[in-house]
């Protein structure tokens, strides 16, 4: 019995992998590489120190997926595959919604064809659009306000109506706050193309040189100090989420929708000066307007996924920044070839 990781080459699907690997399971990456590399997979390879199956496949494309399901026999799916560049999503909507939604369909048609019906989602807290109140709790009110959100909304409710239409499926939900951080090895991590549009690897691109001056999308917000409140998470706890819902999804009865995050909120400056002190490094940085579609506070009530799945983030702030930058200065290009 093995498990398919769709996307399990990218940033929060490799990371996954190594501790999926860790607790003995036998593992299928299926992956584009639109978003990632080989490279990344190598080196997986290296720190678990055994090769891992690898198709290179699309999940829009049947005949892709259900020679996977032909070639091995797969009892359970990790669906991390997807786009999720949010201005991308503006301006391609039809792009975001074929490749996240089609796919995420074609996907469960061939599952359901091949008779595994077990399936962990990767979903986003964007989906609460902006909250009343914070911490957030899973029964508050969904919301989008970007294609990218509205695609994560949509497979939300179709599969919660694939397990109307059949509750012999399994399917688990996880909402992540904001995954930051690498593996501790330092030899896997982020690796955005282009410029970075998400703080961690702006801030670090910048500390190690490769950017001059990370812009700080407005002080003006109604925090601590006036920048963005968000809830960074360390990848590797992330990773463990899935491990845990792995484990334990069998036993669940409803389709279970669980937050993925610390429960601390940290501003903008805060995780800069994390940052200067975790890598020693100097971060520029200069205040410009506020991004549009931002919001001001984001944070998690993680209570139910400590309930449910028996599982809490254990890597602070500091930890977060001095695993992101190992990766970024042993890796200033990421995982092209240094130049
Ligand atoms: P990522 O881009 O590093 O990984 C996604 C992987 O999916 C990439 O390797 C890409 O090549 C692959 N992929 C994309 N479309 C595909 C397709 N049609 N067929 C096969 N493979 C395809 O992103 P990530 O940060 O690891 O995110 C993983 C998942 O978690 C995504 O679904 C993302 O939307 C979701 N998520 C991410 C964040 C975040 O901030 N990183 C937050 C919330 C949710
Ligand atoms: N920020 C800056 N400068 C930058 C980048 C970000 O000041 O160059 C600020 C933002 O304004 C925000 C905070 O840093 O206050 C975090 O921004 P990110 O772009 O890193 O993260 P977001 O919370 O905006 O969104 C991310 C993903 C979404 C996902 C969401 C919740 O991009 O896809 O986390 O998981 F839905």
């Amino acid at each position: 019995m093995a498990i398919l990781v769709t996307g399990g080459a990218g940033y929060i699907g490799s990371h996954t992998v190594i501790l999926l690997k860790e607790m003995g399971q036998d593992i299928i990456i299926f992956d584009n590489l639109s978003n990632a590399s080989k490279e990344a997979i190598l080196r997986v390879e290296r720190i678990v120190g055994e090769s891992i199956p690898f198709v290179q496949g699309d999940i829009r494309n049947k005949d892709d997926l259900s020679s996977v399901f032909e070639q091995y026999d797969i009892d359970a799916v990790i669906h991390f595959a997807g786009l999720k560049a949010v201005g991308e999503s503006v301006s391609k909507p039809l792009k975001y919604y074929d490749n996240n939604i089609v796919g995420t369909i074609t996907l469960c048609e061939v599952m359901a064809k091949y008779q595994c019906k077990s399936i962990v989602f990767s979903s986003s807290a964007t989906v609460y659009g902006d909250p009343e109140t914070t911490p957030i709790k899973e029964d508050f009110p969904t919301s989008a306000t970007n294609p990218y959100g509205r695609s994560k909304l949509f497979i939300e409710e179709i599969l919660r109506d694939i397990y109307v239409s059949d509750t012999s499926w399994k399917i688990v939900l996880l909402r992540y706050f904001n995954p930051v951080g690498a593996h501790p090895s330092g030899t896997i991590g982020e690796d955005p193309l282009g410029l970075p549009n998400n703080l961690m690897p702006y801030i670090a691109q910048t500390a190690v040189g490769k950017l001059k001056t990370l812009n700080i999308f407005g002080d003006d917000y109604d925090t601590m100090d006036g920048t963005g409140v968000r809830d960074y998470i360390h990848v590797m706890d992330l990773a463990m989420g899935h491990v845990k819902a792995i484990e334990k999804i069998a036993q669940f009865t409803e389709v279970m929708t669980i937050n993925l995050g610390t429960g601390n909120g940290y501003s903008v400056l805060e995780m800069v000066k994390n940052f200067e002190k975790a890598s020693g490094k100097k971060v520029p940085y200069t205040i410009v307007p506020r991004r549009a579609g931002d919001i001001a506070t984001c944070y998690a009530d993680p209570s139910y996924a400590k309930e449910i799945l028996d599982w809490e983030a254990k890597k602070d702030v500091y930890t977060m920044c001095k695993d992101s930058w190992r990766w970024q200065s042993n890796n200033p290009n990421g995982y092209k070839e240094d130049v």
